[in-house]
C-alpha cells in the first residue's frame, strides 16, 4: 500500500505486531457501508463514471457477501480490515478499485467505521438492558407484596417489599440507557472527509456521505475528527457503570440465596455444584457477573490510558481502543443475557422474608414517628425510642412486648399498633416510597413505559 517509498519489505516480526486484521475484521459491514457511500460521493463529484461506481458497489456487496458466508480468506500481510477489502476489491474489479482511496485515509475510514460499530452496538445493547428490565418486572410484579427488610451497612434497617427492592434495579438500568442514548447522540456524526488529518484538496460532498450511513451531520473539525475516541470512552463508561449495577445486583442475590438468609432461590438450570460438596448450590451467574464488571472498569482505564499522552491528531496507538472496545460489548451482552434468564426464573422464599422482616427492631422508627405525632420532637422521640430498644435488649424482651407506657408518659396504649408490619408499609405511600399500592403502580406503570 505504501511500496512507492520504501525499498525493503516489512519486517515479519513487525507485521505480527502490527496488524489488527484479527480482531478488527469485525467491523467489515461497516467498512462496507462506509466505502459505498464514499463512492457515491465520487460518482456525484465526477470522479468516477457510473461504470466504476457500479463495480465498485457490486465488489464490495460480493465481498461483504463472502466475508458473511466465511469464505474471506483475511491477510495478515494486509493489516487490517480497511486494506484487506480495498486490496480484494481492487483484485476483483481492477482499475475501479484503485480509485476508491481517492481523498480518503484510513484515519477517517477507521473512525467511521468505529463510529457505525459503536452506534449499532448501543442499539443492540438497548434492547437487552429492556429485555432485563422486562425480567425484574415480572418478579416485582409476582413479590410486589413480600415484605422483606432494608438494609443499610448490611444491617437491618426498615421493612420494604422484594418488588420495591427489585424495582431500583429497573431504575438503574433506565439510567443506564439513557446514558447509552445520550453517548448514541453524540457519536452519531460523521468523520469522513477527514483525511489523513487536514481534510483534501478534492472536495467530496459530506453531507451526502453522512445521510447514506445515516449520521446527523458531520465533524467540524479535521484535526479533532481523526484524534478523537471520546465516544469510545464514554461507551466504556457506560458499559462500566450498567456493569457496577449488575455486579451490585449480584451480591444482592448471592446474599439472598446464602442460607443466612434464604431469601431467594435459583433455578438448578443457573447455578452449579461443588466437584466436592455433594450439597452445593452456587451463585455462579451472580459472581462471574460480579467478576466481569472487573474486566468492564479495565477495558475503561485500558482506553483512557493509551489516549491520555497523545499528541493530535492520529497515532497507531489509537489501534488500541478496539480491543477493550470489542470486549466491553461482548462481555455486557452476554451478562445481560444469562441475567434476565436468570431472574426471569429467579423464586422468593416468602416465609424466609416475612420472617426476617417481622423482627420488631425494623420498626423502631416508625415507633419515633408515632410519638412525632404525638407533638415529640424528633430528637426527642429518637432517644426515647433508642432507651426502649436498650431495655428491650437489657430484658431479652421483643421490642413489640415491651410496656411502652412505662418508660414514657408520651407512649399512648395505642403505641403497641406500630409494631403492624402490614400498616408500617401501608403508611409509606409518598411518591418513591414501599407501600404495596404504589410498588403495584410503579410495576404498572414501568410496563407502559416499557412496552
Ligand atoms: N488499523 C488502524 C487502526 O485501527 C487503521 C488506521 C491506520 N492508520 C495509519 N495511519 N496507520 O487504527
Amino acid at each position: 500500500m505504501w511500496k512507492g517509498r520504501f525499498a525493503k519489505d516489512t519486517s515479519s516480526l513487525v507485521e505480527q505486531f502490527g496488524e489488527s486484521i484479527s480482531y478488527d475484521w469485525r467491523l467489515f459491514p461497516h467498512d462496507v457501508a462506509g466505502s459505498i457511500a464514499h463512492a457515491r460521493a465520487q460518482l456525484h463529484a465526477g470522479l468516477l463514471t457510473a461504470e466504476e461506481f457500479a463495480a465498485i458497489e457490486n465488489g464490495l456487496l460480493e465481498i461483504l457477501k463472502d466475508i458473511e458466508e466465511g469464505n474471506f480468506e483475511f491477510k495478515t500481510s494486509l493489516e487490517d480490515i480497511h486494506m484487506n477489502i480495498e486490496a480484494e476489491l481492487t483484485k476483483r474489479i481492477g482499475a475501479a478499485g484503485a480509485k476508491l482511496h481517492t481523498a480518503r485515509s484510513r484515519n477517517d475510514q477507521v473512525a467511521t467505521d468505529t463510529r457505525l460499530y459503536c452506534r449499532a452496538e448501543i442499539d443492540g445493547l438497548l434492547t437487552a438492558v429492556t429485555l432485563l428490565q422486562e425480567s425484574l418486572l415480572g418478579r416485582a410484579e409476582k413479590y410486589a407484596a413480600t415484605v422483606l427488610p432494608g438494609y443499610t451497612h448490611l444491617q437491618r434497617g426498615q421493612p420494604v417489599t422484594a418488588g420495591h427492592h427489585l424495582l431500583a434495579y429497573v431504575e438503574m438500568l433506565e439510567r443506564d440507557k439513557s446514558r447509552l442514548a445520550d453517548c448514541r447522540k453524540r457519536l452519531n456524526v460523521s468523520p469522513l472527509g477527514s483525511g489523513a488529518l487536514a481534510g483534501s484538496t478534492i472536495n467530496l460532498d459530506r453531507g451526502a456521505i453522512a445521510e447514506e450511513l445515516g449520521f446527523d451531520g458531520v465533524t467540524r473539525n479535521s484535526m479533532d475528527a481523526i484524534a478523537d475516541r471520546d465516544y469510545i470512552a464514554e461507551l466504556l463508561f457506560c458499559i462500566s457503570l450498567c456493569g457496577v449495577h449488575l455486579s451490585r445486583l449480584s451480591e444482592d442475590l448471592i446474599l439472598w440465596c446464602s442460607a443466612e438468609f434464604g431469601f431467594a432461590v435459583l433455578s438448578d438450570e443457573h447455578t452449579t455444584g461443588s466437584s466436592l460438596m455433594p450439597q452445593k448450590k452456587n451463585p455462579d451467574v451472580c459472581e462471574i457477573t460480579r467478576g466481569k464488571t472487573g474486566r468492564l472498569t479495565g477495558n475503561l482505564v485500558n482506553l483512557l490510558v493509551a489516549v491520555k499522552g497523545l499528541p493530535i491528531t492520529y497515532n497507531r496507538d489509537l489501534q488500541e481502543d478496539k480491543p477493550p472496545l470489542f470486549d466491553s460489548v461482548d462481555t455486557l451482552r452476554l451478562v445481560l443475557a444469562v441475567n434476565t434468564e436468570m431472574i426471569g426464573a429467579m423464586e422468593m422464599r416468602e416465609e424466609a422474608c416475612r420472617a426476617a422482616a417481622s423482627d420488631p427492631m425494623l420498626l423502631a422508627t416508625d415507633l419515633a414517628d408515632y410519638l412525632v405525632k404525638k407533638g415529640v420532637p424528633f430528637r426527642h422521640a429518637h432517644e426515647l425510642v433508642g432507651k426502649a430498644v436498650a431495655e428491650s435488649i437489657r430484658t431479652a424482651t421483643p421490642l413489640d412486648e415491651l410496656d411502652l407506657t412505662k418508660i414514657d408518659d408520651a407512649y399512648g396504649p395505642d403505641a403497641a399498633e406500630v409494631f403492624s408490619l402490614a400498616r408500617a408499609l401501608e403508611s409509606r405511600t409518598n411518591p418513591g416510597a414501599p407501600s404495596v399500592a404504589n410498588v403495584k403502580a410503579e410495576v404498572a406503570r414501568w410496563k407502559a413505559a416499557l412496552s
